[in-house]
């Protein structure tokens, strides 16, 4: 997670991601120019006070009572002001949310696309601060900042123009300053941002940090590893501590600056100004109504620092959420149009070879090489394997979690390819080697696919997952809550709730992989002896690396080392009198 410095200096350039991000604002456009054009109306109506206040003045000094005209107008004016402020703060702040709304439904449902070779690289700690830290920063920007650059912008071609009318003299003596304050602003900017960055890597690492931790608690509880636990805390949390220490630094130095600067412009009008009023050459309410002015384009200036800080704290958000959303899904989808036809559970594999792609300390090697078989619907299967031999791989890419590199898988005739994704999914159920379960009731675990089905099909599946004997246990029965604030469910048992989720789909293909590894051997052997009437006519993969599934399906395929070894009925294989009968006499 180390910050790409150069990408982010190129980014400061040209600043792409900001620009990207002014698109959401499309939608929005006709409300925004309106809210826009609001907040420079109350510049207008702001530096229009002075006049007043100047008439006011010079009146005062030439002991005329007679200011009544002026104070009304100045009350008229303040409120004028405070209406039109309000509406257009409100108007720019609805906008925002609106913006970062779409912005983080884009983003959600992005990653619901992504698929593993995705999520092995991006740390699920980095993804949580971009969709929480980073989109917060780019609202922000959206609600104050944007305002403020309004604002901003108002201010610098308002006031000069109502200096101007003051005293020509004046004003041009305070621009070179002005441009010095601009210069020094602009070198800071690039400062703050890779600050900024730095911030935001550190945010990163410290969610990661916290979330492993708190995922294996009860680990590092029992290997008495709290200590060295909250050392390694300590060093991110100090990083991330350090981090914001820069960043504040220069946040401080930027504003002590312009702090400097505005003093040194009030010195300035001050003294000119004063010798001239002196002089007799300016009136007290000239350079009373200039002060002003210099005072409304300090504030600005003041606030310029935050404004700059959030542009750059915005663009470097909005780089790291649009990495994302730039991601492209591993897996294709269908190309449009395909048609979704219906599914009898025919499979049939070609030469298919597999590699994963080359990452971190992984060497490019074939994990599966010239896999061929084929299964008619309604076949039962089993594909027996060593820890390692390749069986995970070759389910995955047959549920199209995984894209082969060559080789074909074709089902019912078509290319996998062509089947659109979601048909797919629907007509396969996956059981995973490595159950998850919802924090939610079981039967929600059970039936996660269609929340509406009946209680009784529910109980079917659990039924023949074996898990009924263990749901009457609970007292609250299938609606028992599960998970982090619910009961906690034995390995054997959250691996049956997820056979349950697989079998109540019945759909046309499922596949089994190695998800009786945690039953023991007669539980195995239950759920095996019902698996087929269950799955009647349905066609069922199913992987392990026992033995005991051989018997119930009608044909078996050995993998080893990623090469189909051997293939037959149970009968077949021993009377071939090689690998699997090995095998089999090894285990009796
Ligand atoms: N995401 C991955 N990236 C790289 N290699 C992997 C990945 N997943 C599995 N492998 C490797 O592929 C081989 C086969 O793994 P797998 O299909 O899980 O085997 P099995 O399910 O038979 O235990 C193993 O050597 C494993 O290390
Ligand atoms: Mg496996």
């Amino acid at each position: 997670m180390l910050i790409d410095q150069e990408r982010l200096k190129a980014d400061l350039r040209t600043l792409t991601s900001l620009q990207r991000l002014f698109h959401y604002f499309k939608p929005y456009r006709f409300q925004w120019v309106i809210a826009v054009l609001a907040l420079l109306a109350v510049h207008v109506v702001e530096a229009a006070i002075p006049i007043y206040l100047k008439v006011g003045i010079d009146l005062i000094s030439k002991q005329d009572e007679n200011i009544l005209l002026p104070i009304l107008a100045i009350l008229g004016l303040t409120a004028v002001r405070f209406a039109i402020l309000h509406f257009g703060r409100r108007k720019n702040a609805l906008i925002s949310i609106y913006i970062s709304y779409d912005l983080r439904q884009e983003f959600y449902a992005h990653l619901q696309t992504l698929g593993r070779g995705f999520y092995a690289n991006y740390q699920l700690g980095d993804l949580i601060a971009r969709a929480t830290n980073d989109m917060e920063s780019i609202r922000r920007f959206f609600r104050s900042a944007v305002h403020r650059l309004v604002s901003l912008i108002g201010v610098a071609l308002i006031a000069p123009i109502f200096m101007v009318q003051q005293s020509v003299q004046l004003t041009l003596l305070l621009i070179p300053l002005l441009l010095v304050i601009a210069a020094n602003g602009w070198y800071l900017a690039g400062r703050i941002l890779l600050a900024s960055a730095g911030v935001q890597v550190g945010f990163g690492a410290l969610t990661e940090t916290v979330q492993q931790n708190l995922k294996g608690i009860r680990t590092i509880q029992s290997h008495a590893q709290e200590e060295r636990e909250i050392k390694h805390f300590t060093g991110v949390s100090h990083r991330y501590a350090l981090a914001h220490q820069k960043l504040i630094n220069l946040n401080a130095i930027f504003t002590a600056s312009t702090v400097l600067g505005s003093g040194l412009m009030t010195l300035i009008v001050v003294g000119v100004g004063g010798s001239q009023v002196l002089a007799g050459q300016m009136s007290v309410g000239t350079l009373t109504a200039f002060i002003f002015y210099l005072a409304m384009i300090l504030g600005v200036i003041k606030e310029s620092s935050f404004v700059v800080y959030a542009l750059l704290n915005a663009s470097t958000a909005a780089t790291r959420v649009f990495e994302i959303v730039d991601e492209k899904p591993e897996i294709q989808d269908a190309p449009a149009g395909s048609s979704a036809q219906p599914i009898n559970g025919e499979i049939a594999v070609y030469d298919l070879s597999y590699s994963y792609p080359v990452g971190a300390g992984v060497r490019s090697r074939l994990v599966l090489e010239e896999i061929s078989l084929s299964i008619s619907p309604g076949e039962m299967i089993a594909i027996i394997g060593r820890v390692g031999s390749g069986k995970s791989t070759l389910l995955r890419l047959l549920a199209r979690q995984l894209q082969s590199n060559s080789g074909q898988i074709k089902v019912d005739g078509q290319d996998l390819r062509d089947i659109p994704l979601s048909h797919l999914r629907q007509n396969l159920s996956f059981v995973p080697q490595d159950t998850f379960l919802f924090a939610a009731p079981i039967s929600e675990n059970i039936s996660f696919d269609n929340p509406e089905r009946p209680l009784e099909l529910i109980w079917q599946a659990a039924r023949a997952a074996q898990l009924e004997a263990t749901i009457d246990k609970f007292s609250a029965g299938l609606s028992t809550l599960i998970g982090e604030r619910g009961v906690t469910l034995s390995g054997g048992q959250k691996q049956r709730t997820s056979l349950a989720r697989g079998l109540i789909r019945q759909t046309p293909i499922l596949l089994l992989d190695d998800c009786f590894s945690a039953l023991d051997t007669k539980t195995e052997a239950l759920v095996l002896s019902q698996l087929r009437a269950i799955r009647n006519g349905l066609t069922t993969v199913l992987v392990s690396h026992r033995l005991l599934a051989t018997r119930y399906v009608d044909r078996i395929y050995i993998l080893e080392q990623g090469r189909i070894v051997e293939a037959g009925s149970h009968n077949e294989l021993i009377g071939q009198n090689g690998y699997y009968a090995k095998l089999v006499s090894m285990q009796d």
